[in-house]
């Protein structure tokens, strides 16, 4: 296919990174007090990875960045913009989007981090692809990778079991053979921040003996209320681009939903009334890794050879913020 429409971007290549070491429930049920019964029953996951001690969000990214990079049957040369969403960054500053150009060899291009947690990943190609289409870009390498395993609290049985360590990442460009970016639907909803946060380390509550001792360095939710909150935004973020773009949902033959829970992406298929065939689950084998389950998703559901050239897809998820973002593509 080339495609070559002003405004909307051509997604020429994908590729994800997951670190060998495996958890299972097993393994973490000798950690808290959780079963493999409960977490299975209750989200669907079975395993993660959990990155080494010295590898960092950059080391992930790298290998998911050069995979895509190579599926684009580019070089790091032709790259000319580099977006990293994450909310594991290496370090607050710079950006895990500099540190990934200086390990790759991308030339001196634009840089830079964005964060809208599991929805980063497709505000960060809603973005590259406005860039792109100011013509003042051709090649962006859009990220998602996360070392969530160093937020988490071990301790905490709610939140510890859901969570995983991984990468992906993606070529956009203005012009070439791929899969065709044909519009995207980003929102947030800030009113209620301590529905999913770390409240510590910023500069509301710099570290301090005390927000170590109150375990604030570690990822908080009140995992109910995000269920609820997950699959409305969803679904309307869902049907708001569909209909703006005059595609009914029985046109859509993959539907690639932000991996958090089995239960969430059950609920959205019998909401939107698409059955679960279409939607793309590998959250048994990663549970949630953020700004990364997208791209980890979509590579590893391209890669399994179930698309046809022509066929319509969705991209949808849902984060702290709270955010939500979707997206339309022509495979
Ligand atoms: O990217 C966005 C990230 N966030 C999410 O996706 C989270 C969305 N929420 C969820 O996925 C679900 O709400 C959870 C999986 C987090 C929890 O499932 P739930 O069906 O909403 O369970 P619950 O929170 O209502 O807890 C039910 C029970 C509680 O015990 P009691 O109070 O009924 O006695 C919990 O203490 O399950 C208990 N529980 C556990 N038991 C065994 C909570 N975590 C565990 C656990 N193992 N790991």
């Amino acid at each position: 296919m080339n495609h070559n429409h002003a405004g909307s971007s051509i997604l020429r290549g994908v590729g994800s990174y997951a670190p060998a070491r495996k958890l299972d429930n097993l393994e973490l049920s000798q950690r808290v007090e959780t079963s493999d019964e409960w977490i299975t029953t209750r989200t669907g996951i079975k395993e993660r990875r959990i990155a080494g001690d010295s590898e960092s969000t950059s080391d992930l990214a790298v290998e998911a960045s050069r995979r895509a990079i190579a599926d684009a049957g580019l070089c790091v040369e032709d790259v000319d913009l580099v977006i990293v969403a994450t909310i594991t960054p290496d370090m607050a500053f710079p950006s895990t989007a500099c540190l990934l150009q200086h390990k790759l060899g991308i030339p001196k291009v634009a840089c830079f981090d964005l964060e809208a947690a599991c929805s980063g990943f497709l505000y960060a190609l809603d973005v590259a692809d406005g860039m792109l289409s100011s013509g003042r870009y051709q090649c962006a390498l859009v990220v998602g990778a996360e070392k969530l395993s160093t937020i988490m609290d071990w301790e905490d049985r709610t939140t510890c079991v859901l969570f995983g360590d991984g990468a992906g990442a993606t070529v956009l460009a203005r012009e070439g053979d791929g899969a065709e970016m044909l519009g995207f639907q980003c929102g947030a909803d800030g009113s209620n921040p301590s529905l999913l946060q770390q409240p510590a380390g910023g500069s509301l509550l710099p570290a301090s003996n005390e927000t170590i001792e109150s375990r604030g360095h570690y990822l908080k939710m009140n995992g109910r209320e995000i269920f609820k909150s997950a699959v409305r935004v969803m679904e309307r973020a869902a049907i708001e681009l569909l209909e703006r773009h005059g595609i009914d949902k029985n046109e859509l033959s993959h539907v690639i939903p932000h991996q958090a829970n089995a239960r969430i992406v059950e609920s959205l298929s019998q909401r939107l009334e698409i059955p679960m065939e279409r939607f793309y689950c590998n959250l048994h084998k990663y549970g949630n890794t953020s700004a990364a389950s997208i791209p980890l998703a979509l590579d590893e559901a391209y890669k399994s050879s179930t698309f046809q050239k022509g066929e319509l897809g969705l991209l949808v998820a849902f984060g702290a913020g709270l955010t939500w973002s979707a997206a339309l593509v022509r495979f």
